[in-house]
């Protein structure tokens, strides 16, 4: 059978999709049934780019199933510093490791990866363009805090250009019925025309507007994100743009008592320290179900549990 990477999080069919995040949800139940289900099983985790949650939630992930975990959190470390090619390093680590997570500041580094070797490559984020395991766990939250995926508004603020959580998510959401989406960002920092194809072939309702405050009474989800500095060309537009928008507990006096509040993390000044301690903030247990997210993909994309056609 052919090896599955997940590169794109439409990689992965809805069915496959739903399958995952039961998995997912029976792992957090019992997770003494699956701590054993990757002996002898190792994840390469190559990252090319700073991360904190999301290479360690997959090496967690994997220690939790019972594998082990080589890699590197530095290119710098790596013999990428001396010219390796994306392609090549991929080469050597399948000769270590049954399955690959890969961050990269490159759009489309991963598919060079995925399509240079033989083991699964999951793709840990590339660039500003898409970071799909990051979609599972978002699907997951919403999935656990509002018991469904479907018939929500959802609205995402902040840099919508470069957020790459966002472009993943929004490509999972609009599968499922009755999503209607509220874009929320300064006029610099608009979704990308793909996003809003994609959502018009899905016969997805979608706005755009630049007020959190006009669009906050009306959502089930608010997905909150960070200004990506790091893909900003000068300082200048970056210190104009990066707080733009700061929930507070003031703003969410007019939102639903069940809104759902979310944020990929790092967290910069976006969403104020006060907000933490209102219970519609869900982003720490978004971390958490990170990790659980991840051991199903794991499973999944090594055909040990719940198969992928
Ligand atoms: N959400 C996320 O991708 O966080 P890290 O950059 O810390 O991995």
């Amino acid at each position: 059978m052919a090896k599955r990477d997940l590169i794109n999080i439409t990689d992965l069919d809805l069915d496959e999709l739903d399958r995952l995040l039961a998995l997912a949800s029976d792992i957090i139940e019992s997770p003494e049934k699956y701590q054993d289900k990757c002996a002898h099983k190792t994840l390469a985790t190559l990252f090319y780019e700073p991360s904190t949650r999301t290479r360690l939630s997959f090496e967690s992930a994997m220690y939790g199933l019972g594998g082990n975990v080589v890699g590197f959190s530095d290119a710098n470390s790596s013999s990428a510093s001396k010219g390796e090619t994306v392609s090549d390093t991929t080469r050597v680590m399948e000769c270590f490791a049954d399955i690959i997570a890969m961050r990269h500041p490159k759009e489309g580094a991963a598919l060079v990866a995925a399509n240079s070797c033989d083991v699964p490559v999951i793709n840990a984020g590339d660039g500003g363009h898409l970071h799909p395991s990051q979609t599972l766990t978002d699907l997951l939250t919403i999935l656990r805090n509002k018991g469904r995926l479907t018939d929500l508004k959802v609205g995402f603020c902040g840099d919508l250009k470069f957020g790459r959580t966002v472009h993943s998510l929004i490509l999972a959401l609009l599968r499922y019925k009755g999503i209607e989406v509220v874009l929320i960002s300064p006029d610099e920092l608009k979704l990308p025309s793909y996003n809003k194809d994609a959502m018009d072939d899905a016969g997805i309702k979608w706005v755009e507007t630049t007020s959190l405050e006009e669009a906050l009474p009306e959502l089930d989800v608010l997905y909150m994100t960070r200004v990506q500095k790091e893909r900003f060309f000068n300082e200048e537009d970056y210190v104009r743009l990066k707080d733009t928008y700061i929930l507070d507990e003031q703003k969410l006096e007019s939102a639903k008592d069940d809104l759902v509040i979310m944020h990929p993390l790092p967290r910069v000044n976006e969403i104020s320290v006060e907000v933490d301690k209102d219970p519609r903030a869900k982003y720490f247990d978004q971390v958490k179900n990170g990790r659980y997210a991840r051991m199903a993909l794991i499973l999944m994309l090594l055909g040990i549990e719940g198969g992928l056609n």
